[in-house]
C-alpha cells in the first residue's frame, strides 16, 4: 500500500516504434509496429511489472523508457525533462540516474577484467566519488549485493549464474541510479537462485527507492516483485492496475488466458472456460484489425473488428482495453 502520495519519476507518452523489415525476393518493406500508443507512467519507488508472450514490445519499451532506444513518435519525460530533446552533456547526466539489468550478465561483463574494476566504472565515468574512495565505495556496493569481498579481485567467469546477476547489479546500482530497467534479469537462473536474486531486488527497490520497470515471462516472479502491472499484446497495452487485481480478477481476456496457461495463477471469478492460449499468435508485420487479440478471443464478436478498443477504466489506476471488459464482480443477487 502506497501512503506517501505517488510522485511521477518517468512518464512515456504516445510511444510508438516501428521497425521497417524486408520480405522476400521483391524486397517489399513492411513495418513491424513494435510498440503502438503506448503511455506509461512510474513512480519514483515503484515496480512496474512487464507481461506478455515473445515479440509483444517488452523489451522495445524498457529501452526506450530507458532512452537506449528514440521511439518513432512520443516522448518520454525523466523527472520532467524530455530525455530525446535534451542536449548530449545534459543526456548523460539523466544516463546516471537510469540503468539497465539484462537477462545475460555476461554480455555485459568483461571476461578479462576484475569485478572490481567493472563495479568501478560507472564510478569513473559519472564521477561518483573522489578517486581515491573508489575501493571502499566497490567494496561496500560488493556487499550491498551479497557478494563476498574477495570477489572483488576475482574475474567474472569464475562465479555462478546468479553470483554474476549480483554483479551485473552492483554495476547497475554504482552510478546511483533513480530508475532500473530489468529485462527477464532472472530468466536464464536456476529456479532455486531466482527467489534470491528477485529478493535481492525487493531489498533494493526498498532500501534505494528505486523505480523499476520489471520485464518478465514469469508471472509468479512479476506478482511477487511488483505493484503494478502491464499486459502486452502485439505492441499494445492491453491491461494495466494493481497487481492484486489484474492477477486476481483479470479484466482482459488475454490476462485471463496468460493467467489461465500459468500453472497455479488460474484466476477466480468469471470462468471463461478450462482453455490456454489458443491459436498462434498472429503477425507482428500483420496485425488483425481492431482489437489484435479477436482471433483468439473466446469472447470475440463482430464489433471487436472494427476499432481498436480504449483502455478504458476498471477501477481506481486500473484500465483494460476491451469492449466486454468488465472487472469479475462477486456474485450479489439481483435485488428482488
Ligand atoms: N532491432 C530490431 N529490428 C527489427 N525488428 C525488431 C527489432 N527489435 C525488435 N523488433 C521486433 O519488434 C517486436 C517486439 O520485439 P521486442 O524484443 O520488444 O519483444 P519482447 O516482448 O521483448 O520479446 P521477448 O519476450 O522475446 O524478449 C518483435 O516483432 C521484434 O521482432
Ligand atoms: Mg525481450
Amino acid at each position: 500500500m502506497q501512503t506517501e502520495p505517488e510522485q511521477t519519476l518517468i512518464e512515456g507518452r504516445g510511444l510508438a516504434r516501428n521497425f521497417p523489415q524486408r520480405r522476400g525476393l521483391l524486397g517489399q518493406a513492411r513495418d513491424v509496429w513494435a510498440l503502438r500508443d503506448v503511455n506509461l507512467t512510474i513512480a519514483r519507488g515503484e515496480t512496474v511489472g512487464v507481461v506478455g508472450e515473445s515479440g509483444c514490445g517488452k523489451s522495445t519499451l524498457g529501452r526506450i523508457m530507458l532512452g537506449l532506444d528514440e521511439p518513432t513518435t512520443g516522448t518520454v519525460d525523466f523527472d520532467g525533462r524530455d530525455l530525446f530533446a535534451l542536449s548530449g552533456p545534459e543526456r548523460r547526466k539523466l544516463a546516471r540516474r537510469m540503468q539497465m539489468v539484462f537477462q545475460d550478465p555476461f554480455g555485459s561483463l568483461d571476461p578479462r577484467r576484475s569485478v572490481g574494476a567493472q563495479i568501478a566504472d560507472g564510478l569513473r565515468t559519472h564521477d561518483i566519488v573522489p578517486a581515491n574512495e573508489i575501493p571502499t565505495e566497490v567494496a561496500r556496493l560488493a556487499q550491498q549485493v551479497g557478494l563476498s569481498h574477495d570477489a572483488i579481485n576475482r574475474r567474472p567467469h569464475e562465479f555462478s549464474g546468479g553470483q554474476r546477476q549480483r554483479i551485473a547489479i552492483a554495476r547497475a546500482l554504482a552510478t546511483r541510479p533513480d530508475f532500473i530497467v530489468a529485462d527477464e534479469p532472472v530468466s536464464a537462473l536456476d529456479v532455486s537462485i531466482q527467489a534470491q536474486v528477485v529478493n535481492l531486488l525487493m531489498d533494493l527497490r526498498r532500501d534505494l527507492n528505486l523505480a523499476m520497470l520489471f520485464i518478465s515471462h514469469d508471472l509468479h516472479v512479476v506478482r511477487h516483485l511488483c505493484n503494478r502491472i502491464v499486459v502486452m499484446y502485439l505492441g499494445r497495452i492491453v491491461e494495466e492496475g494493481p497487481a492484486d487485481k489484474v492477477f486476481g480478477s483479470p479484466a482482459h481476456p488475454y490476462t485471463r488466458a496468460l493467467l489461465e496457461s500459468t500453472p497455479s495463477m488460474k484466476p477466480t471469478g468469471r470462468d471463461l472456460g478450462d482453455r490456454v492460449l489458443p491459436g498462434e499468435l498472429p503477425s507482428p508485420m500483420n496485425p488483425p484489425s481492431g482489437c489484435a487479440f479477436r482471433t483468439r478471443c473466446p469472447l470475440a464478436e463482430p464489433a471487436c473488428a472494427q476499432a481498436v478498443p480504449p483502455l478504458d477504466p476498471q477501477g481506481p489506476g486500473w484500465r483494460a482495453a476491451c469492449i466486454k471488459a468488465g472487472p469479475v464482480k462477486p456474485a450479489i443477487p439481483e435485488p428482488a
